[in-house]
């Protein structure tokens, strides 16, 4: 069998990067068969874009304070992201509400990592509202991006315990480590053919995956902590 060529990644950040490493890290073992054309910001200056040039990925800045209007910055974001031609788009902290054009644009190749098991705390400050809301449960969701916010069908999700003693802080260490494992693993799944989105419903090896997968209860243990 002829080995496959790695499947062409942009990936979208605003801030730190950590989730980009960890992809990053995952196409230099092999685990994803893919190649990250260029990672784009929409803020100059941030350590995500550090992180990229210091393997050699190319840069962009669209600075969204720019633009007069969502729509402008949406359509240069669309025109800029076109040109390395991905067939994946990976958003990884990009912290923009993006416009129904956009998103119907790329639907079906488009993915996002989401710090709380959905649909529970869609939106922003998800772990002071999971401690808010006094769960037991809590964790991070990567789904595929539909025009719903935070609200397109979910393929993998992690889950950790709140502690009696847990804050924003500790809470975010816990899930930003199962982000980064889960985030590579459903990319590298992408990359491979073996996870697709139709009509809103996600299918794992042609068949739909009627609730999503838990990292916990994957044959292979991939939660480390
Ligand atoms: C992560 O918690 C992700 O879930 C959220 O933004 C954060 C990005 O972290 N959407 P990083 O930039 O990947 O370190």
């Amino acid at each position: 069998m002829s080995k496959q060529s790695p499947l062409p990644i942009v990936v979208l950040i605003s801030g730190n990067g950590s989730n980009l490493q960890a992809i990053i890290d995952a196409i230099h073992s092999g685990d994803i068969t893919g190649e990250i054309k260029a990672v784009i910001s929409n803020r100059a200056g941030v350590y995500g874009l550090e992180r990229a040039q210091r393997h050699g990925i190319p840069v962009e800045v669209i600075d969204h304070t720019q633009f007069d209007s969502r729509e402008k910055f949406d359509a240069e974001l669309m025109q800029r992201i076109e040109v390395y031609k991905p067939e994946l788009v990976v958003l990884a902290g990009f912290m923009r509400i993006l416009t129904d054009n956009f998103i119907r644009h790329f639907e079906g190749r488009m993915l996002n990592i989401h710090p709380s098991l959905l649909p529970n705390f869609r939106g922003l400050n998800t772990h002071q509202r999971a401690l808010d809301a006094g769960v037991d449960y809590h964790g991070c969701s990567v789904h595929f991006v539909t025009s719903k916010l935070d609200g397109g069908p979910v393929i993998i999700q992690s889950k950790i315990s709140v502690l009696d003693n847990d804050d924003v802080e500790s809470l975010t260490t816990r899930v930003v480590h199962q982000e980064h494992i889960i985030y590579p693993l459903a990319v590298s799944w992408y990359c491979t053919g073996r996870i697709k989105m139709n009509n809103n419903q996600v299918y794992m090896d042609n068949k739909p995956l009627m609730q999503a997968i838990m990292a916990d209860e994957l044959p292979i243990k991939v939660t480390a902590k």
